[in-house]
């Protein structure tokens, strides 16, 4: 079902913690699966300087948080935010269909933690 990119970053995250300074972060849910996603960004001068995640859900939503971390840290707030679920996608590799939604729920938690940023800033 998942290929091995997929599995290995499912096994072993490389940004599933929590960020020690942060300054803006972003909580989704997805009522229908369950799964649930905080993300913490740390800004400074407009810039993602570090971004982690914690996750609770499947295996597509765990990696697809995971590189959603890696593709954004060290961008600019606007960059980060053209970011769509299918950027994501393509960095995993194929996933079956059904499991994009996880990939958008990765974007989404994103999207509110910038936005949570530009409120306390
Ligand atoms: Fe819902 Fe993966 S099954 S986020």
């Amino acid at each position: 079902m998942y290929n091995e990119k997929v599995i290995e970053r499912f096994k072993h995250p490389k940004f599933h913690k929590k960020l020690k300074n942060f300054n803006g972060t972003g909580t989704v849910g997805n009522p229908s699966c369950g799964d649930t996603m905080k993300v913490y960004i740390n800004v400074k001068n407009d810039i993602i300087k570090d971004i982690s995640v914690e996750t609770m859900g499947c295996v597509a939503a765990i990696a697809s948080s995971d590189f959603l971390c890696e593709i954004v840290k060290g961008k600019t707030i606007d960059k980060a935010l053209k970011i769509k679920p299918q950027d994501i996608v393509k960095k995993m590799g194929k996933i079956p269909p059904i499991k994009h939604h996880c990939s958008i729920l990765a974007a989404d938690a994103l999207k509110k933690a910038i936005e949570d940023y530009k409120n306390n800033n």
